[in-house]
Order: structure tokens, then sequence, then C-alpha cells
């Protein structure tokens, strides 16, 4: 398939684009559009043929379900049914990073959940998103638009690697401006249920409802084994092609602890301006500076992405505090990294 990539910065001066991608939704194919979180795999979330595409082109297994994709919060009435706790979550937080899950309507066909009698809702802030939702006139069904078991991807150049020759349009909308996926959380009644956690922190979501439980997942255990919650948890993620090993320290400890493996290793290490000016020499990838979460989370998965080009015999990376953004961060690396953390 030829894959045709667009730019659009501004979604309506280049009202032409979005029209030419929304007429691709509408008769079926692919479109690969940017979020705020990350880029999503796009189809017609009304349709189990899209839905088959989106699993073949992902490489994805059709029990892990895919996140439907609305214009405005109220459009949920259409797909799910909701309750208080979904107006007063979309009131905080929509358009924005988070995702809902509710009992499904069956005007989402069962492929598109993977069988599950429930649906993700996510209604995001990116105007060109917004713009492609809204011209389809049709919900969008899009998982993260990466090959499975890659990072997220954070850039076009991110998605062309992974999705050329697989869908039928890219649309390259820049940098992502938050870098982790939607936080997601899960409601029966008003029960909430934290299953992923992202730029909507614990904590904000605790000003909302008046209780969260967080999962085993959202904490970042080891859900490989048993019945996740959220099937997605199940499978390893965000993988490198080299080992990634986390380790528990403060920072100067840390330095030392790469100064001393780097005489035994051909090791690459992802760290702060401040470690890599501290460290020198190669294999050094950066991330957001020190206590500057929102640029790590911009740039962790291609921070990942750039560590698996350097085919090291391991990669190393700071585990951050799991608070705050930081629990987002943390639930990524520790799985990125199989569990794997040396303390300090
Ligand atoms: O930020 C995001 O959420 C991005 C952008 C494109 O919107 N999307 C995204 O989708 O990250 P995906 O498919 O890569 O991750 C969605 C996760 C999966 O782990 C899936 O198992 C879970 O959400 N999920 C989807 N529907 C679910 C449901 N009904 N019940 C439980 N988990 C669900
Ligand atoms: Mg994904």
């Amino acid at each position: 398939m030829k894959t045709e990539v667009i730019k659009i910065h501004d979604p309506i001066e280049q009202s032409a684009g979005i029209e030419k991608a929304a007429a691709i939704i509408g008769r079926g194919g692919l479109v690969v559009f940017p979020t705020e979180t990350v880029y999503g795999l796009g189809g017609n979330a009304r349709d189990p043929a899209a839905a088959g595409k989106i699993y073949a082109a992902k490489g994805r297994p059709s029990d892990n379900p895919l996140i439907v994709h609305i214009a405005n919060p109220a459009d949920a009435e259409e797909y799910a049914e909701t309750n208080e706790c979904y107006y007063k979550l979309a009131d905080a937080f929509m358009p924005g990073p988070i995702t809902i899950i509710l009992p499904k309507k069956n005007t989402i066909p069962p492929e598109v959940t993977g069988g599950l009698d429930t649906v993700a809702l996510r209604c995001p802030s990116h105007p060109t998103a917004r713009a492609l939702i809204s011209a389809a006139r049709l919900p969008i069904a899009a998982p993260s638009a990466n090959i499975s078991g890659r990072p997220s991807p954070t850039s076009a150049e991110h998605v062309i690697h992974d999705m050329d020759g697989r869908v039928d349009m890219i649309i390259d909308g820049g940098e992502s401006e938050i870098g982790l996926e939607s936080t997601i959380i899960s409601l029966r009644g008003n029960e909430a249920t934290l299953l992923r956690p992202g730029a909507v922190t614990y904590d904000a979501l605790l000003c909302v409802c008046e209780s969260v439980t967080l999962s085993g997942a959202a904490l970042g255990e080891d859900c490989r084994e048993g019945k996740p919650l959220s099937p997605g948890m199940k499978y390893r993620h965000y993988a490198p092609s080299s080992p990634l090993v986390l380790i528990d320290a403060s920072s100067p400890l840390f330095v030392d602890f790469i100064r001393q493996r780097r005489k035994n290793e051909k090791c690459a290490v992802i760290c702060s301006p401040e470690e890599a000016s501290a460290l020198g020499g190669e294999g050094v990838i950066l991330t957001g500076g020190e206590g500057d979460l929102p640029n790590q989370a911009r740039r962790l998965f291609t921070a990942l992405r750039e560590a698996d080009k350097l085919c090291a015999e391991v990669i190393y990376a700071r585990k951050p505090e799991p608070h705050g953004l930081g629990l987002a961060l943390y639930n990524r690396l520790i799985r990125a990294a199989s569990h794997t953390v040396i303390k300090l």
C-alpha cells in the first residue's frame, strides 16, 4: 500500500487535508493522526472491517481493545452508558489526555472492544485530531500508531518508521506535546479505578472523584500472569531490543555506577543533561532535566527508540519517583525494563 504523508499545522487553514483524511476514514481506510499524547492509528469505530485493518497494521492481538475517539464529551451518549462520574471527569479533563471506560452500547461492534462489554472513550484536545473526528462525522477507533511492542510514536518520524506502507495516510503534526499515552480510568457506576497513569494524575482525579482505586497495572506491578483489568497490560510493552535496566539511586550514585559499568560493557544510558555532562562519552541519550517531569515524559519514547539504535549490550535509566506525572513515567519504564530494577 502507498502511504501518503501530509503535514498539517493548522487544521482550519488546511481543511482540504482534513477533508481528504476524513474521506479515507469514511470509506474504511486508515489514517495516522497526531494527538496531544501520542500519535493514533485511526479507523471508523463503527466498522468491524476497519478494526481488523488496525489490528493487522499494528500486528496487535485482536483481544486487545481499541480506544474510541470522540469530538465532544456528550457524544459518549451514543456509544456508552454514561453516569454522573463520567460527566464530572469530562467537565474537568475533556478535551484532554484522559480515557474513560464505560459499559458499551451496541453502536460499537465487539471487534473494536476485543469482545468486552465496555468501551474506552477519549476526547483528545489536539486541534488536528478534533478536526478530523468532526469532519469524519464518525467515532474513530485508534490505538497508538506503533508496531505492537514498540514504544508509542511521538513524532512523524517514529510513525513513518513503523507504519509506512501499512496505512493510507499519515498526518504529520509535529512532536506530541505530552509524549505519554492518556490516563485510563474505568468506571463501574461511580466507582473509579485507575488502569493506566498519564498526564491527568492520580491526585488530579481525586479532586473530582470521591475515591479512585489504583490498579496493580497502574502501579507498574507485573500483570503478565492472571486476568488483568485491561487486556493491554498483559502484553510486553515498549520493549527496546537491548535489555533496559532501571537503577534506583540518587543522581551521583547513578553516575558512579555508569562509570564503573562502562569499563566492562557497551552500555547506553538515558539520563538528564546534568548527568550527561558529568558522564561525557558515548552512548548517552538525553531525557528532560533533573526534576523536569513534563520534558522527561515528552522525551521518553524518543529516548527509547534512540537507545535501541545504539545496539548496546544493556541500556540503563534511573527509576523515577512514582508520584504525579512520575507515576506515568515509572509505569512505562518498569514495563520497558521487564521489571528489572537494581537498587544501589
Ligand atoms: O493517549 C492514548 O490513549 C493513545 C492516543 C492515540 O489516543 N491511545 C492509546 O491506545 O494509547 P492503545 O491502544 O495503545 O492503548 C489503549 C489501552 C490498551 O492497553 C487497551 O487494552 C486498553 O487501553 N483498553 C481499551 N479499551 C478497554 C476496555 N474496554 N477495557 C479495558 N481496557 C481497555
Ligand atoms: Mg499502545
